[in-house]
């Protein structure tokens, strides 16, 4: 094993986070610490309201934590300036259900524009932009509109997007929430990819078939809480809360 696959890139260390306006004033994420190293891939499950979303919105800082630290490569959430969140952003990249592309821009001013806004030198643009759709597998559709494309190919665009600028975490938030199964298959191919060519993935999903076709860690929570992680042999004992996931504990830890 190589030591830099050591380093970890995300950290969380006894994370608690209440929303302020939240029913019950019930927290979303309760003591929560898990690392995840550089280069792995991670799947983050749960029934909805479990907190995976939140764990997410922590990691790009659109949240601070209500007690506790994440650690986002050098950056620590108690101490990161509203500045240094751009920056930490550009670094990431970022990926949900619903594409949330430009629908007045084609499938390369797509991915362009988050080269623009990054400052890129105008020259490299278009050699990067074709670089990475490319690599998405959607080179023949560059000059296609959001509306000419299918779901799944939306979402390649989309991930085009978020590798632009090359980033060391690529989070995606259900991106096969709103797919087919073929597209679903296709999407998770190129996740595979894309982690194996060095970045680290952390997708959440409770797409349990996906998660069970692959031996990537899973870390699975529930009411906010990790019930379940498979790089830990031993599963948690939190009485009256049982993993669904189904991932054998014998499995687990083979990282
Ligand atoms: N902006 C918000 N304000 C108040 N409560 C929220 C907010 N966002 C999420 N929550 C609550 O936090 C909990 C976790 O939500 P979320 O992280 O979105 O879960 P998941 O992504 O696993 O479905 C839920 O109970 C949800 O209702
Ligand atoms: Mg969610």
């Amino acid at each position: 094993m190589f030591p830099e696959l050591n380093v970890p890139v995300i950290r969380f260390d006894k994370v608690t986070h209440t929303y302020p306006r939240a029913a019950g004033g019930a927290p979303a994420l309760r003591d929560v610490s898990f690392r995840v190293n550089k280069g792995e891939f991670v799947f983050l499950t749960g029934p909805s309201g479990a907190g995976k979303s939140t764990i997410l919105k922590l990691i790009y800082m659109d949240e601070r934590p209500t007690a506790g630290e994440v650690r986002i490569s050098g950056y620590s959430s108690t101490e990161i300036k509203r500045r240094e969140v751009a920056q930490l952003r550009r670094r990431l990249g970022i990926v949900f259900q619903d594409f949330r592309l430009l629908e007045d821009r084609t499938a390369e001013q797509n991915v362009a524009f988050a080269l623009e806004v990054t400052g890129a030198p105008r020259s490299k643009i278009p050699d990067k932009v074709a670089r990475v759709l490319t690599q998405v597998g959607l080179a023949s559709k560059a000059t296609a509109f959001p509306k000419e494309l299918s779901g799944g190919e939306q979402q390649r665009v989309a991930f085009a997007r978020a590798l632009v600028n090359d980033p060391f975490v690529l989070i995606a938030d259900e991106p096969t929430g709103n797919l087919d199964e073929r597209a679903t298959r296709g999407i998770f191919q190129l996740l595979r990819e894309i982690n194996s060519s060095g970045t680290a993935v952390l997708m959440a999903t409770h797409n349990l078939e996906l998660v069970r076709s692959s031996d990537f860690r899973c870390i699975e929570l529930n009411h906010g809480a990790i019930v379940f992680d498979s790089a830990e042999a031993v599963v948690p004992a939190i009485p009256g809360v049982t993993p669904a996931s189904g991932v054998p504990a014998a499995t687990a830890g083979g990282k």
